[in-house]
């Protein structure tokens, strides 16, 4: 008598089991639409801090045009990783660290100029260029280590950092 209504749960359970593996089963197959909408979906996800916005205000200031190319996100991406690698220790691009903020640093000196920079500072303030001894002395005399990146790494750098959005409040400096 008792068993009764243990033996009833036990069935409705095992009928749930069954619906869920079947259930299962056709989404395996691909036979229940949003299964594949949700794969199709996931890759948007991964946390990117670069937003369309920002790309396309670096695109303006390389002056190379208004297209947003999966080109240019690759190179914002391998940016980033080289700039975590070898730069974050000393610089971050909205505040001064051991090094100056980078933000609208492409506005203040031409690619032209960071790439020597970057692969070697003090031949840079050796060569007698007035902006680099300015800033030299202005931190200390401390000098920034050279590295061993290809133009196009240091590029990818810059388009970091160009990517990067402004932070909500202005800096006083
Ligand atoms: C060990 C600390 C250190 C590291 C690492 C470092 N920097 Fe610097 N950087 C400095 C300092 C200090 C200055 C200020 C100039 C000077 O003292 O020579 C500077 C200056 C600069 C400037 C000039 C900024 C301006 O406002 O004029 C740029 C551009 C720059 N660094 C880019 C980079 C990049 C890109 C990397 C990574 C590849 C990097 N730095 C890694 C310390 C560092």
């Amino acid at each position: 008598m008792r068993s009764n209504p243990v033996g009833f749960a036990l069935s409705v359970g095992m009928a749930l089991i069954a619906v869920l593996f079947g259930f299962t089963l056709l989404s395996a197959g691909s036979l229940v639409g949003f299964a594949a909408d949700d794969v199709a979906s996931g890759p948007a996800a991964p946390d990117k801090p670069v937003s369309k916005d920002s790309i396309m205000s670096l695109t303006k200031a390389d002056g190379a045009g208004p297209a947003l190319s999966a080109e240019e996100a690759a190179r914002v991406a391998a940016g980033d990783a080289l700039f975590k690698a070898n730069c974050a220790q000393c610089h971050a691009v909205n505040e001064q660290v051991v090094g100056p903020a980078l933000a609208g640093i492409t506005k203040r000196r031409s690619i032209s100029w960071l790439i020597p920079w970057v692969k070697n500072s003090s031949k840079v303030v050796a060569s007698g260029d007035e902006y680099a001894v300015a800033v030299y002395t202005k931190y200390n005399k401390q000098q920034m280590p050279s590295f061993a990146l290809s133009d196009q790494e240091i590029t990818s750098i810059f388009a970091y950092v160009n990517a990067q959005p402004a932070p909500a409040v202005a800096l006083a400096r």
